[in-house]
């Protein structure tokens, strides 16, 4: 019995830290040539304004939900967790192209985790480092102990292959972490927001529901048709892909990135010096390179570049990047790395973690 208005909560633990980290990549690679001549540009252009030399292109069987399962999998391996522990299973994406049901539930049932809760977390590129907030309050405030953060995305689905400013940017690709309890905290406070007023710089051409057939009206009565009920309109606009203003994305990133690094770094109590790497969303690697400038970082802070060869993969970005710099060998376990996800919304996030 507990006093009448007071309700139990589940004992806090002392931490959250990442234990394992996994990747899956699309086997298909994609370089510049093959996508310059329906944008007009070239090799060259693309990889001075973006830094980008190929990116992947997931085949119809690697889905969204088999892209994540990949890498949750390596990831729970790697954490040495078995998928029945997972108690909750976060599935940060922009490009599950399903408003019901969400891809979580059927990504927990493919990595053996069927009756974790489970969740589709919608932060564009910056979905990643929301969901590893969220996983680090439920693991340390006790509500559970096993995490599986899982960012998958499909970009290649979402954008105009005939569109200068977002074809050659972005790719395909999952990565995950698994998050657990700790003794100490191995997930620093998260710096979070947005602005909501330049919502229209980062968005689709049209709206979904403009594919909607129009609905009956007394000028338009409907005609059923047992056949084909939901018959589109003869003028139905195009398939809704993604718009950028890619001179304002980049202007707010490169003065944005800075600022958040600064304040998740005070708010963990961590200086510059004791970094191991900097890990910022890979949107472009002049973005990259120009808050890494800004930061100050020492010449031993390993930099995240994996957008030259990934492309920008909005959520899947900070956990695809994060794997290589730990399967590389650039380093090592119990540093600490500042992780930083920016994108649509406008949305950002970070924080710095105690690398697995
Ligand atoms: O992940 C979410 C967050 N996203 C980002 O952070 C992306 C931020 N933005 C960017 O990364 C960059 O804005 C882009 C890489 C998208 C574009 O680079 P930019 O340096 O901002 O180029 P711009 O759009 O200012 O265009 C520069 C020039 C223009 O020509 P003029 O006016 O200087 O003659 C464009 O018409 O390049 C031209 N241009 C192109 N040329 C060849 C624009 N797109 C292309 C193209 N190929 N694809």
């Amino acid at each position: 019995m507990t006093a009448a208005g007071v309700l139990r909560a589940p004992a806090a633990v002392g931490g959250a830290r990442i234990l394992g980290v996994g990747a899956y990549r699309p086997s298909r690679v994609v370089d510049n040539h093959e996508l310059a001549p329906a944008i007009d540009s070239s090799d060259e252009w693309i990889r001075r304004r973006s830094g980008i030399a190929t990116r992947r292109f997931a085949a119809p069987d690697e889905t969204l939900v088999a892209m994540a399962a990949a890498a949750a999998l390596k990831a729970l391996a790697h954490a040495g967790v078995e998928p029945q522990s997972v108690d909750t299973v976060i599935l940060a994406t922009m490009s599950h192209l399903e408003q019901s049901p969400p891809a979580a539930p059927r990504l927990a049932r493919q990595i053996g985790a069927a009756e974790a809760g489970a969740v589709d977390l919608g932060a564009a590129c910056a979905g990643f480092c929301h969901a590893l907030a969220v996983a680090d309050g439920l693991v340390r405030s006790g509500h559970s102990r096993y995490v599986v953060v899982v960012g998958s995305e499909r970009m290649s689905d979402l954008v105009d292959p005939a569109d200068r400013g977002t074809a050659f940017l972005f790719g395909d690709g999952a990565g995950a972490v698994v998050v657990g309890p700790a003794d100490t905290p191995g997930i620093g406070p998260v710096v979070w927001g947005t602005d909501g007023a330049r919502s229209t710089v980062i968005a689709h051409s049209t709206p979904w529901t403009a594919l909607r057939p129009a609905r009956p009206s007394a000028d338009h009565p409907a005609e059923p048709r047992a056949d084909h009920p939901a018959e589109p309109p003869a003028d139905r606009p195009a398939w809704p892909t993604l718009r950028m203003d890619g001179p304002a994305v980049f202007r707010w990133a490169v003065a944005a990135v800075p600022r958040i690094g600064r304040e998740a770094l005070a708010a963990a109590g961590v200086g510059v010096a004791e970094l191991a790497a900097f890990v910022p969303h890979q949107a472009n690697v002049r973005i990259v390179d120009a808050a890494a400038h800004a930061l100050d970082l020492p010449p031993h802070v390993a930099v995240a570049r994996d957008v030259t060869d990934a492309g920008n993969t909005s959520a899947a970005s900070v956990p695809l990047a994060l794997d290589r710099l730990l399967s590389e060998g650039a380093v090592a376990p119990g540093g600490l790395a500042l992780l930083v996800g920016f994108g649509a919304g406008l949305s950002y996030a970070g924080q710095v973690v105690v690398l697995p």
